[in-house]
């Protein structure tokens, strides 16, 4: 039989159905009770609960103690409730840090399915699992290798270190990473966004195309008209459910700045520009860089990934950088051996057919890069939601 779980409730209002519901729980032991945010902390850090369910009330006094604890007590795992719970509610706690949000109405299955969903980890007594590390790779314009790059990091990603990936192909009209790994998608964005509201995340493994290296994968819709169906907002909802259920999301992004590319750039942690040594590329570069720092991100919020580096010009690395204001996160060799083509004809990333090629030693070293950085700042840094239009104006929504 499952171990106990102590819970502790947090609420300014009187205990709901969700209370009643969870106290009638077996196995479940209510070790105490607040009814005022002030006081919760000391609760928390007292009796170091299994569960906390708070009850979120109208919104943003909860939803900041949220956030807060959620990052001070990583064991602790969070349920929230609200008499009014609006969706918008339920995203911005879930991306504040709730494991679960149980509606008022919310049954005895209901209760028990969200105790089963963290019963691997209460039991064991591990840290709530982080939220994905969230990579985007952005070419300055077409032809850069960005789809390349971010289908052999998660390929790699995958398979080698066994971690839980998930690659998204936001290229939504001329997406091709499914050709490059040779995967048919029989579901695609277009159709988890339609399903949202019902998407159950503990079958993702059931729903979501996977690959031979354990990565799973959404693609672009099929029909290319149908890509603006997919909205940024519907976009960014998805990746919210998603973060928790990942160690690291790839996104194979479009390279001009429209509203989803924009949110999809907002939603990274670490956005890999990809660009080449020639002028009109180095000038966008220059473009890009500029925007990016214009929209507010932290300079260790970029990197840039330099492709096709022909091997005569090693030594004007400092010159290019000097030039472009930035240091170069990584080089990637240019390859005129047909090994790249041939691995997207065969549908195998190189980084799996030839893990000791020159590019794959160099994509493999991004990875621990990448990777690295990400245990070192453990979490996802703070987003700026504000519209691209209003943040180059510095306006306020
Ligand atoms: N370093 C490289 N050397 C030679 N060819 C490359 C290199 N990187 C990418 N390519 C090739 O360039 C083409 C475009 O790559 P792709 O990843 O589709 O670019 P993007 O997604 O930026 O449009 C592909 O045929 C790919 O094999
Ligand atoms: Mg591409």
């Amino acid at each position: 039989m499952a171990k106990e779980f102590s819970w502790i409730y947090i609420s300014e209002n009187d205990p709901d159905t969700v209370f009643d519901a969870l106290q009638k729980q077996e196995g479940g032991r209510l070790i105490g009770q607040c009814g005022e945010w002030l006081q919760g902390e000391a609760l928390l850090t007292r009796l170091q609960p299994d569960i906390a369910l708070l009850d979120l009330g109208t919104g943003e006094e909860g939803l900041d103690y949220l956030a807060r604890w959620s990052a001070l007590f990583p064991r602790i795992r969070f349920f929230c409730t609200a008499g009014q719970a609006r969706p918008e509610l339920i995203v911005r706690a879930m991306r504040c840090g709730a494991g679960e949000f149980l509606l008022p109405d919310a049954d005895d299955e209901e209760i028990s399915r969200a105790l089963k969903s963290v019963r691997p980890g209460v039991d064991s007594g591990r840290d709530r699992p982080a939220r994905a590390r969230t990579v985007c790779c952005f070419g300055v314009k077409g032809g850069m290798g960005t789809t390349t790059l971010a289908v052999n990091l998660a390929v790699a990603a995958a398979k080698n270190n066994g971690r839980r990936v998930l690659l998204i192909d936001s290229k939504l009209q001329l997406g091709n990473a499914a050709l490059f790994l040779d995967i048919k998608p029989r579901i695609s964005l277009l159709e988890l966004l339609e399903n949202l509201a019902t998407l159950e995340v503990s079958r993702l493994d059931a729903i979501l195309p996977g690959h031979g290296s354990g990565l799973h994968f959404i693609a672009g819709p099929e029909n290319m008209e149908e890509a603006e169906k997919i909205t940024a907002a519907g976009l960014g909802r998805l990746l919210e459910l998603l973060r928790p259920e990942y160690d690291l999301i790839i996104i194979d992004c479009d390279d001009h700045f429209d509203e989803v590319t924009i949110r999809v750039l907002d939603e990274a942690d670490l956005i890999l520009t990809i660009a080449q040594l020639d002028l009109s590329t180095v000038y966008n570069l220059k473009r890009t860089l500029a925007l990016f720092r214009r929209m507010g991100y932290a300079e260790e919020k970029i990197a840039v990934v330099l492709n096709r580096y022909p091997q005569r010009i090693s030594d004007e690395l400092q010159s290019i950088e000097g030039s472009i204001g930035r240091s170069i996160c990584c080089r990637l060799p240019l390859q005129e051996n047909g090994a790249l083509l041939e691995s997207i004809n065969v549908g195998e990333p190189i980084i799996l057919s030839r893990p000791r090629h020159p590019f794959s030693l160099q994509m493999a070293e991004l990875l621990n890069h990448i990777q690295a950085e990400g245990r070192a700042k453990n979490t996802a840094a703070p987003r700026n939601s504000r519209g691209l239009l209003r943040r180059l104006t510095g306006r306020k929504e």
